[in-house]
């Protein structure tokens, strides 16, 4: 210990960390801006915030990377956790700390407690995204019972006043709510098993003024799909801090004597602007997260759901896949309702072999049609789930997630299995991998439809087990089927996080394909998750969730923005429906191979109802804007919208890609010239003056494509 540097310094692209040794327990010194300056330990040592006031312990409590309540810290400790029949309280010190490349390791052990814990902090030095690893490792005889273990606590700088969270529900997921950071701690708990539609595991901290190009942001993320909590709070020392980490039921989380547990990763990054946080961390996706498939040109689907829902034939499906293939799909999902005794949401889950008296051949026929089409077909499974009316929970009503002589509550008709046991988890792997065998699928849609409620194994409480046996079945069949694809969809978009999406590359964002309530859902997806693995489909003209009727325009320019594909039934499409919606189709096709790793941007816009964001290729020649307004505007004029992301230098040719302006000309008595005619600028102008755009009616749309001028 004698020879433990005083402090460590990582240096990612644009950002430095800073961890100084000087407490007790080391302490995050700085995460921000990269240094530039070379750092004395004397510096660091008198930069602690070492000012101590009257009416408090003699010693000060400060926060360092581990904070205890026997310190006298006030605020959520790191661990809460105990032995029986032995001291409860822990009191960890500082044993090791060393760098390797971008990562410092510490070692605190508590001999008393008989526990070790790792905390690992890693700077990706690409995308400036810190990730801090923790494990607690049980030294003792006997078991170790743990109430709370946080990932990670990190100190807020005191500027920093506000944290947003994302919230929502079914069929309007993630939506921003910003709260000041103040005296009593904000505790945003999620306890639905499963990442939810309620809260999502992310949270900005920031300066009071935070907006796309300005204001100091920290972004956090738990990668983890289960219970979670994200806790701020301000002290009265002034200090605020951040903790993040999964939510445990009492006598859930017990560490056996020899045994290590580690905690769910949190990644962070600290930028200025809000998109320069969310570009980092599509970065740090990309390059560190998503399955190596999502690289590659993403597919066009379509699905069957809305168009057929459980009314399932050979025949119609046939003629349903036809009118796709006619509009451009290459990937056709079957979605629920193939399977044994599955007519409705009632009865079926659990049964996972195909229904002869649906389908009397098998789906062979249908997958020989869809390959006939030179399509990929996809296939919907809900494998964590099971309907009390079905053969398997006949067999095995023991294999649900329960708790003895307690009623489990239904959802949708459903009980959770509990794939944690071998058996359930052999029995899932066994029926999905001989259907992808058998059909060579290469695409599953993986559902999973309710909360886990009372989830136990009898006796002792299992959500958090859930999720990473739910992981480790989705990567023994991708091993076992190295091209499967799988989708994570969750009543839409319940389940995405960095925890499943290292076993998963498509999210299926909402179960709402309206493209109005959609603009502010795939604002909310993409504030952390890359854009080209948010499934984005077009739907019926009527939303089936909100019954609102929008322009097909409106409803492509929207799906643009993610994976597109299609969500209706093509076959009762007109021709001109047809021709509009084939030209959408040609254009995700000739620009997907940028749009697959694009540097994605919010636009500032001039009023809340204009929702703008663009999508610009790596090396700034190309640029795809979409600008959708949701309302009539109080304006007579949306003004001019400046882009963002161009090379200023660059001259570009800037044309209107979507084919709506005879949808706009009516609303105009000038349109902008560059709506009709060839417009060449440089990128300055547009994001500097902006680019005018046409008078649009309410809940209407325009893409904009910028090239840049051939040299
Ligand atoms: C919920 C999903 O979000 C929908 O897309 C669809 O697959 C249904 N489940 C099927 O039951």
């Amino acid at each position: 210990m004698s020879n433990s540097p005083t402090h460590c310094r990582l240096d990612g692209r644009t950002s430095s960390v800073l961890l100084s040794n000087h407490g007790a327990i080391p302490a995050l010194a700085w995460f921000g801006n990269r240094l530039v300056s070379s750092i004395a330990d004397s510096m660091l040592e008198n930069l602690d915030d070492a000012a101590h006031a009257f009416a408090n312990l003699d010693a000060r409590a400060a926060l360092s990377l581990f904070p205890q309540a026997a310190s006298g810290y006030m605020g959520s400790p790191a661990l809460v956790g105990r032995r029986y029949n032995t001291n409860h309280t822990t009191h960890f010190t500082l044993s090791d700390i060393e760098q390797s490349a971008q990562t410092v390791t510490v070692t605190l052990s508590d001999e008393q407690s008989r526990l070790t814990l790792t905390k690992q902090v890693t700077l990706d030095s690409n995308s400036d995204v810190l990730t801090i690893r923790t494990s607690l490792k049980n030294n003792g005889t006997d078991d170790y019972h743990v109430d709370w273990l946080a990932s990670g606590t990190l100190p807020l700088p005191n500027h920093f006043t506000n944290c947003t969270s994302q919230h929502g529900r079914w069929g309007l997921e993630t939506q921003s709510i910003t709260r000041p950071i103040g005296p009593g701690r904000l505790d945003v708990q999620n306890w639905h098993g499963r990442t939810g539609h309620e809260h999502a595991p992310n949270v900005i901290c920031s300066t009071e003024h935070l907006c796309e190009d300005h204001g100091e942001a920290m972004f956090l993320h738990l990668a983890w799909s289960g219970n979670y909590s994200f806790r701020t709070e301000r002290l009265n020392d002034g200090n605020a801090y951040v903790q993040a980490g999964m939510l445990l039921r009492p006598g859930e989380l017990v560490i056996a004597p020899g045994a290590e547990f580690s905690c769910p990763e949190l990644h962070l990054t600290k930028g200025h602007g809000l998109n320069e946080c969310t570009q980092r961390f599509h970065q740090y996706a990309r390059e560190n997260i998503l399955p190596a498939w999502t690289r590659k040109p993403r597919p066009i689907h379509a699905n069957s759901w809305e168009a057929m829902y459980f009314d399932l034939n050979d025949e119609d499906l046939k003629s349903l896949v036809d009118a796709a293939a006619t509009i451009g799909a290459e990937r056709f999902v079957l979605d629920d309702g193939w399977f044994i005794g599955r007519r409705d949401d009632t009865a079926g889950l659990g049964d996972w072999q195909v229904d002869q008296t649906v389908f009397p051949n098998g789906l062979e026929p249908l997958v020989k049609h869809v390959r006939s089409h030179g399509m990929q077909f996809g296939l919907w499974f809900e494998p964590e789930m099971v309907n009390p009316n079905s053969n398997l929970y006949r067999e095995h009503p023991e294999w649900t997630l329960h708790f003895d002589q307690i009623e489990t509550p239904l959802a949708r008709n459903q009980l959770v299995l509990d794939v944690s046991r071998e058996d359930v988890s052999n029995y899932l792997f066994n029926c999905i991998n001989d259907l992808v065998a058998e059909y060579k699928i290469d695409y599953i849609k993986w559902d999973m439809n309710r909360d886990l409620v009372l989830a136990g194994d009898g006796v002792f409480p299992r959500a958090s087990e859930q999720p990473k046996a739910v992981y480790a079945l989705m990567q023994r069949l991708t091993k076992a089927h190295p091209n499967l694809e799988i989708e994570s969809c969750s009543s839409g978009g319940a389940r995405c996080d960095f925890g499943v999406l290292k076993c998963t590359g498509r999210v299926w964002t909402s179960d709402n394909i309206d493209p109005l309530a959609r603009t502010t859902i795939q604002q909310g997806f993409a504030r952390f998750f890359p854009p080209e693995i948010m499934g984005a489909h077009v739907g019926h003209m009527h939303a089936h969730l909100t019954g609102r009727s929008t322009n097909l325009h409106t409803r492509a320019i929207v799906a643009l923005q993610g994976q597109f594909g299609f969500e209706l039934d093509a076959r009762v499409l007109d021709e001109q429906e047809m021709a509009t919606l084939h030209h959408y189709t040609m254009l995700y096709k000739k620009h997907r191979a940028w749009l697959n790793d694009a540097t994605y941007w919010q636009l500032p816009t001039s009023d809340t109802l204009l929702i703008g964001s663009g999508q610009v290729e790596q090396s700034q020649h190309e640029a795809l804007f979409s600008i959708v307004l949701l309302d009539s505007l109080r304006h007579t004029r949306p003004g001019c919208q400046r882009l963002r992301g161009l090379n200023p230098e660059t001259r570009y040719w800037v044309s209107l890609a979507s084919i709506n302006i005879d949808q706009l000309a009516p609303f105009n008595r000038t349109l902008p010239p560059w709506c009709t005619e060839d417009f060449i600028c440089t990128g300055e102008l547009l994001m500097t003056i902006g680019l005018p755009l046409p008078v649009m009616p309410p809940q209407s749309a325009v893409l904009v494509h910028c090239v840049a001028e051939a040299n």
